[in-house]
């Protein structure tokens, strides 16, 4: 068969991770998470004092900019690849309420960006692989074969993360996960560097009212017709 690239992008929590993994187990593709990378990059930002509360110190942070070292090491027993920062598992740290508050702040940098496109660009150079994100059908792979864009109401996107960080132990509030989400929908779609938005040829998907199971089966029929 042949190996293709396939963008996944969308709004936050729209289960665009949960299919791009399910994707490529099935079809033996590399599945890239980019919003871990610039979780990680956030991380990294708020460890040592670059940002605060959204705040960023832009200059300082890029001063470190190439200290930054990200790669993901798979995790056989997860099945998934895991995100490392300068050598240490931050799979945990980076999905905090934290974390996402302070995120789009950091993707919304130029340089942080053109650093993480190419380290993006460098893992799918081979094909075979399935990226989400908020540019892969726009920017990092704008000749992908498949592009999907993920959308879902505001409101069943924090249900589900709100479940999500529960579920991992994290003390939150829905209102409180609820205005990260559409914060975060509303710098990542009018930021000035490649802002979130639908490639011409991708194809939508609201999953809203729609399970697992049937989101996965409508993505691998699409899949099927490119491959
Ligand atoms: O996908 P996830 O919600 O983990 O992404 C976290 C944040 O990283 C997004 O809200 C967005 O600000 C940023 N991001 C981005 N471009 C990507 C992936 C993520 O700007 N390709």
């Amino acid at each position: 068969m042949n190996k293709i690239t396939i963008a996944i992008d969308g709004f936050s929590s729209t289960g665009k991770s949960t299919l791009a993994k399910q994707l490529a187990k099935k079809l033996e593709y590399v599945y890239v998470d980019t919003g871990a990378m610039y979780r990680a990059v956030t991380l990294y930002a708020m460890q040592n004092g670059f940002v605060n509360e959204g705040h960023v110190d832009t200059k300082g942070l890029l001063n470190d900019l190439d200290k930054i070292q990200l790669k993901f090491v798979f995790n056989s027993d997860m099945g998934f690849a895991e995100m490392f920062l300068n050598g240490k598992n931050v799979e945990r740290e980076i999905r905090t309420l934290d974390v996402s508050k302070n995120v789009s702040q950091v993707a919304e940098i130029k340089e942080v960006r053109s650093k993480l496109v190419s380290l993006q660009q460098d893992m799918g150079k081979d094909k075979g692989v399935v990226m989400d994100g908020r540019d892969i059908g726009t920017v990092v792979f704008p000749n992908a074969e498949l592009k999907i864009f993920m959308t879902a109401s505001p409101e069943k996107r924090a249900v589900r993360r709100y479940k999500e960080l529960l579920d991992r132990g994290e003390v939150v509030k829905y209102e409180d996960i609820l205005e990260n989400v559409q914060k975060r929908d509303y710098i990542d779609s009018h930021r000035e560097n490649s802002p979130l938005t639908k490639a011409k040829n991708a194809i939508e998907f609201d999953n809203s009212d729609m399970g697992l199971e049937q989101q996965f089966e409508r993505i691998y029929e699409h899949t099927l017709r490119v491959i």
